[in-house]
């Protein structure tokens, strides 16, 4: 069986997340490997339904999604989970749920400026409103990660080069 690990894509909102993760997904699926992909945004209209955008809801959400993705890693399906878990406390918490031999944060950097001048579906407008005070980078702080194993800048490079970059140390770290 093969060994599940996990890719956990981390930063604000409209950093890249959800376009890099779901690439590499797709990237993973043409070499024939077992996927899964977790993004927050999807689970917040299912499994986490119930959840808003508290610190208290943030990491339950977060809770959930590293422990889907460690019983899919016990199986040995890889996971690319694409949330924006905001804090430290948050980003070690998915480390010690999925364990740090297996768990790969990669942190997705963008400025709050970069994220907001591409407003993704009109997201920082809309959601700003709706989230009364929640929103990351804006009324919230995001910590960068500490030590993530890979750190990708989208604000000055192409959606391509971030791609490669990725691909290029999957590579390296696991000699494929
Ligand atoms: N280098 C890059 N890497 C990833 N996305 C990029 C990059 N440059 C521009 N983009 C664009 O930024 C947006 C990122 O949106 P999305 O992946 O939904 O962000 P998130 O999931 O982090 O909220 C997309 O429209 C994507 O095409
Ligand atoms: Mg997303």
């Amino acid at each position: 069986m093969q060994h599940g690990f996990t890719f956990w894509f981390t930063g604000l909102s409209g950093a890249g997340k959800t376009t890099l993760s779901k690439s590499l997904a797709e990237e993973f699926l043409r070499e024939g490997k077992n996927v899964v992909v977790l993004d927050g945004d999807e689970l917040r209209s299912t499994l986490s339904k119930d959840l808003g955008f508290s610190e208290e809801d943030r990491i339950e959400q977060n809770r959930r999604a590293a422990n889907i993705a460690s019983i899919l890693n016990d199986q040995g399906i890889h996971v690319m989970a694409a949330l924006i878990s905001p804090t430290h406390e948050i980003q070690t918490l998915i480390k010690d749920i999925i364990g740090v031999n297996r768990c790969f944060l990669i942190h997705v950097d963008c400025s709050i400026e970069g994220c907001q001048q591409r407003d993704v579906k009109q997201l920082y407008a809309n959601r700003i409103k709706q989230n009364e005070g929640n929103f990351t980078g804006i009324h919230q702080p995001y910590q960068d990660p500490v030590n993530p194993w890979l750190k990708i800048n989208t604000e000055f490079s192409t959606f391509e080069q971030c791609k490669a970059e990725l691909l290029q140390a999957i590579r390296a770290t696991f000699n494929q």
